[in-house]
């Protein structure tokens, strides 16, 4: 039913008549390159929101539908672009996009996404959590349904209408709360020092590299598994490893798939994707399983223990106990732990990779970054100062200039109020409104792009990766990642050729991150009370990373050519932070200190 219901409404009768050809380039594009929110959105609300939309009489005043049978096949083959043209077009206005037979409703960047964040008691992320556990982690229909029986919202008191809710079964909320309780403070710490200790030591262990240079096919699943698994480690714990050896190369297989689970292809037209998508779960209930079996995580000496090695974090423990007491089952906490998993995973290490490669790309940079991680290392542990990573500035602009970069992560949000209005515009309830940070992230018109070449073209494009694009250096008035109205402080002094940054000049800069005028622009975490739980994590991580692997090796990409041409991968756009479009060669020794 899948392919059918996303190809037909779309393409219509165009598929008949055509030389197979034809037909089948058109649904490789449809298969290739559709937005897989928007549709299995599509899919799944057709009985449910569809039909009552047209029912109510509550016409949305938003503009007009960008017609979308007339632009489908700028939609199919050329999402991004097509987002980026209508956006355009609308300005800061929400347009409405009707895709097949479903609506839903672009929320551009600017004042209408930082409304939409901030209007979180009348919004409701359910039907998008219920669509990613159902068709990107398989939870099966019975455990779908205890998501389904919840609509008390996450904050601590319920929603209007649903005082008298079993509390136990208000999954939402214990969710939100458990995730920023145990994601921030003293777990955070406790969290960092493990990822920490074990990614340093399985570095210096590791046997793929030695004093002399040895080459590796692709830095970054050389860096993705290292982290995955320091990663995997701190949140899980380390037995997880232990019964389940693969599960690193299994996770990874599962996640080069997810347009294919998005899109709910038939399993019958996508065996292998299935598959890798079954031995995950697998393992992860192989460990589950075991975790149950070996500890009761109600164990009264367990009470404020930060990690043990079974269940790993506390967190691990306390979603457990909830889920159970949801009535969810044995397939249903793995799904849900597999999609902790993904969260906690797939975004964070594609980021740091594109920090790692341009520091590596430029020699200057290299060094630059070299001075600040040094001053940051605790010599008597031989480990780094998280804290201490966090607070240096050129590091900071890495970590922000990479999430602009590359991430294409989607927040999506349901009115649940009737007459909700977004910035004046009426928007029905239960409606998708969608916002995907890409755009704002790529606004040419907004971002310092950098002084503006002889050509006419500025020298650091906003689809390019600037090292100082976040950072304000005091003695220059052209620094700082929004471009200024004065333009000559772009062009005046074009003609003489600028000094790099030196690691002095990094020490006196601010990285900007929080302004006003940023925040409806950059938003690789979403916003308001929804936002990301694990965003601390992900930076310390991504610092951490970066550094020890700096101090560690002396890294040469074989073919700078190539790797100065990688960019995201826009086939798996807009699921999340995406990965370079190539493999990464490089050869690699340890450092001798
Ligand atoms: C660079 C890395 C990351 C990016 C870009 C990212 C981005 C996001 C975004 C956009 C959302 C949706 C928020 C919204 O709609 O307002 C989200 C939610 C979430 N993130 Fe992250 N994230 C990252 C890392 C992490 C890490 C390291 C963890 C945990 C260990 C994590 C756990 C979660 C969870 C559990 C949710 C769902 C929260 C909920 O159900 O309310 N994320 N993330
Ligand atoms: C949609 O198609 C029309 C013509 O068919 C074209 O003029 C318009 O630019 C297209 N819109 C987008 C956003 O591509
Ligand atoms: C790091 O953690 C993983 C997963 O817990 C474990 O398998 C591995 O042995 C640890 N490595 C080191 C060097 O501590
Ligand atoms: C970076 O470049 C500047 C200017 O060319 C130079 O003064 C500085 O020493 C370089 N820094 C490093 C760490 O190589």
């Amino acid at each position: 039913m899948g392919l059918q219901l996303l190809v037909e409404p779309l393409f219509g009768g165009a598929l008949i008549g055509r030389g197979s050809w034809d037909g089948r380039l058109l649904i490789t594009a449809a298969i290739a390159v559709l937005l897989p929110f928007i549709l299995t959105y599509i899919v799944t609300s057709l009985n449910a929101s569809w039909v009552t939309n047209r029912g109510n009489g509550n016409p949305p005043a938003a503009p007009y539908a960008v017609p979308v049978l007339g632009n489908t096949s700028q939609f199919a083959y050329d999402t991004e672009g097509f987002i980026t043209r209508t956006l355009r077009r609308f300005g800061s206005v929400p347009f409405r996009l009707k895709v097949g037979l479903e609506t839903m409703y672009y929320i551009p960047y600017g004042e209408p996404v930082q409304a939409m964040f901030k209007h979180a008691r009348d919004l409701s992320m359910k039907p998008i959590i219920i669509v990613a556990m159902r068709d990107q982690f398989g939870m099966k229909p019975a455990d779908v349904a205890v998501y389904e029986r919840d609509g008390s919202g996450d904050m601590a008191k319920p929603l209007e209408g649903w005082e008298h809710m079993d509390p136990a079964h208000r999954v939402f909320y214990h969710q939100h709360h458990d995730l920023n309780a145990h994601l921030s403070g003293v777990a955070l710490g406790a969290l960092m020092a493990r990822f920490k200790a074990n990614y340093t030591s399985q570095l210096a262990t590791t046997d793929q590299a030695g004093e002399h240079w040895t080459e590796l096919p692709d830095l970054y699943s050389f860096l993705r598994d290292h982290m995955f698994r320091a990663s995997c480690g701190a949140l899980l714990g380390e037995r997880l490893f232990e019964l389940c050896p693969d599960f690193s190369r299994d996770f990874w297989e599962f996640d080069k798939h997810l347009i294919t689970y998005l899109r709910r292809t038939p399993r019958w037209m996508a065996p292998r994707a299935y598959a890798a998508r079954d031995r995950v779960l697998a393992s992860m209930k192989k460990w589950y399983t075991h975790a149950r079996s070996q500890l009761d995580y109600r164990d009264p000496t367990l009470a404020g223990v930060e990690y043990e090695p079974v269940w790993g974090a506390r967190l691990m423990r306390a979603r457990a106990e909830k889920f159970d007491k949801a009535g969810f089952s044995l397939d249903g906490c793995v799904s849900m732990d597999l999609g902790f998993v993904w969260a906690g995973t797939a975004n964070v290490i594609p980021a740091t990779l594109w920090v790692l490669l341009n520091v590596l790309l430029s020699e200057n940079l290299t060094g630059r970054v070299m001075a600040e991680v040094e001053e940051c290392l605790d010599e008597a542990t031989g480990l780094f100062d998280v804290a201490a990573l966090c607070g240096k500035p050129l590091l900071n602009g890495l970590y922000l200039e990479s999430l602009r970069y590359c991430a294409a992560t989607t927040s999506a949000r349901n009115p649940v109020v009737d007459n909700f209005k977004l910035c004046g515009w009426s928007i029905p309830r239960d409606a998708l409104m969608m916002s995907i940070v890409w755009f704002g992230a790529h606004d040419p018109n907004f971002w310092n792009a950098g002084r503006i070449l002889p050509s006419g073209k500025p020298e650091h494009p906003v689809d390019t990766y600037w090292a100082e694009r976040f950072l304000e250096y005091p003695d220059d008035p052209a620094s700082g990642p929004v471009r200024k109205p004065n333009h000559a402080l772009y062009t005046s002094s074009s003609s003489d050729i600028r000094p790099e940054k030196t690691a002095q000049d990094d020490k006196t800069a601010k990285p900007i991150s929080h302004t006003a005028a940023l925040q409806g622009h950059f938003y690789p975490y979403g916003g308001g009370s929804r936002i990301c739980p694990g965003r601390h994590l992900a930076k310390q991580e991504l610092l951490v990373a970066v550094a020890v692997m700096m101090r560690e090796f002396e890294i040469e990409l074989l073919d700078p050519v190539s790797a100065r041409r990688a960019r995201p991968d826009m086939r798996v756009f807009p699921t999340g932070a995406m990965g370079p479009d190539r493999k990464l060669p490089i050869r690699i020794r340890r450092r001798t200190r």
